[in-house]
């Protein structure tokens, strides 16, 4: 039990990684706020946990937006008294190629990925800094590395490492770590629908030393190293979670 008498936010943490996240955290102990844009996928989920026994509870919001951010993280602090950790996984992608991407394609991808996670971050480190404690893990992607037709996305996710590194350095002297995850590709429910999830699949082995798709178990399992004390002495780090694959 881990995360025994923690509070952890885990923002998309409706579905796919976010979710399995949420899922790690409440089976080691701690206390769950699930914060997404979907309400009604938020509340399933969280009643799903619950009928589990889980303390889990739903605070929809954008994470793109400065007020329902704001909102979250005080009624967070009012109901639970403190926050132990943030896991900014909220993401989408708008894939196009550079000459077809329309700037709302980049806003979305940027607001979402880089300044959600800036946001709770910002409101999140406020009550961290008063604790002297805290742990922020922010979820990054492998295609920061750059990938076809996603300049937006590799973009927002390179933004997402270097707030992860100027955070890390800024809030190191108050006990609070700050690292990022980079996941390569991971099977969620999107991934299944897909219609070429077969020749998705075959590629990955193909091209991956390890001869899989990555699971959202696989990326809860380096997000909660992060989030514990068992990585107090690292910040500032990235963790690559793609069956060693890079580029
Ligand atoms: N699945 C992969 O292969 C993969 C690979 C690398 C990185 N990632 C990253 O992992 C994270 C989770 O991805 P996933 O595959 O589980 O995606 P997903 O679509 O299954 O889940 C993402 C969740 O985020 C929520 N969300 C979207 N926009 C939001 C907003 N504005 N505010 C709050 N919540 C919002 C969605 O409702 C959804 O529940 C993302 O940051 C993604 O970029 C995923």
């Amino acid at each position: 039990m881990r995360f025994h008498d923690c509070v952890a936010i885990v923002t998309g943490g409706a579905d796919g990684i976010g979710k399995e996240i949420a899922r790690k955290m409440l089976t080691e102990g701690a206390t769950v706020i699930i914060s997404d844009i979907n309400v009604g996928a938020c509340e399933e989920t969280i009643k799903e946990f619950q009928l589990s026994g889980f303390d889990a509870h739903a605070m929809p919001a954008d994470v793109a937006k400065k007020k329902e951010v704001m909102s979250v993280v005080e009624k967070t602090k009012e109901q639970f008294g403190k926050i132990d950790i943030l896991v900014n996984n909220a993401g989408l992608v708008r894939d196009a190629k550079i000459t077809e991407m329309e700037e709302e394609d980049w806003d979305c991808v940027v607001d979402v990925c880089l300044k959600g996670s800036f946001l709770f971050a910002k409101y999140v480190a406020e009550h961290m800094i008063s604790q002297e404690y805290g742990k922020i893990v922010n979820i990054a992607s492998r295609a920061y590395l750059g990938n076809p037709g996603q300049a937006n996305y590799a973009s927002a996710k390179s933004g997402v490492l270097g707030l992860t590194k100027a955070l890390a350095k800024e809030l190191g002297k108050h006990n609070i770590n700050v690292n990022a995850v980079a996941p390569g590709l991971i099977e969620t429910s999107a991934l299944r629908n897909h219609p070429k999830f077969e020749r998705i699949k075959e590629l990955q082995k193909r091209d991956s030393p390890i001869k899989r798709v990555g699971s959202t178990e696989d990326v809860a399992n380096a997000v909660l190293f992060f989030a514990s004390d068992a990585s107090s002495y690292i910040t500032g780090d990235i963790l690559h979670v793609t069956g060693g694959r890079f580029g």
